[in-house]
């Protein structure tokens, strides 16, 4: 079935240039591109948007590093999209992402690794609609 996730490219991918090269893989992967945009996290966005984690160790690391600087937010529909992003970008940590994922190919560490992809259907819409109005949703 067609549906959607949501994806950032974080503040590393971005400040590392790789904007353009992340867009163009997920594209030729079959992702179509419903809603994107360049913008910057507030504090308060960040620890919104991961409050989820706000128990874990690395919670205060993860709001400073997600607030650095500029994201590009995205929403994209493809048949099996959740799941299928995520097999795209690889795993959380690029050490252990398989070969040829966007996590292997962009990401420096475990905390700054240049994608995000939701884990879930009801997560997506949840994240989509932090970022984007309806309006801005094609
Ligand atoms: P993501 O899965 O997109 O969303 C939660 C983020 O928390 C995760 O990516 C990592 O960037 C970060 N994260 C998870 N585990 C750790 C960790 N052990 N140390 C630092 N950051 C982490």
């Amino acid at each position: 079935m067609t549906n959607r996730t949501f994806t950032m490219i974080k503040p590393d991918g971005v400040e590392n240039g790789h904007i353009g090269a992340i867009l163009e893989k997920i594209t030729a992967s079959g992702f179509r591109i419903v809603a994107m945009k360049l913008t910057q996290m507030t504090k308060a966005d960040a620890e919104t948007f991961y409050a989820v984690h706000n128990e874990r160790p690395f919670f205060g690391e993860l709001v400073e590093f997600m607030t650095r600087g500029p994201i590009v937010a995205a929403v994209l529909e493809k048949e099996n999209a959740v799941a299928d992003f995520r097999t795209l970008i690889g795993a959380t940590n690029p050490a252990d992402a398989a070969e040829g994922t966007i996590r292997a190919l962009y990401a420096t560490s475990m905390g700054e690794n240049a994608v995000h992809g939701s884990d879930s259907d009801e997560n997506a819409a949840i994240e989509s609609a932090f970022h984007f109005a309806g309006r801005e949703m094609f």
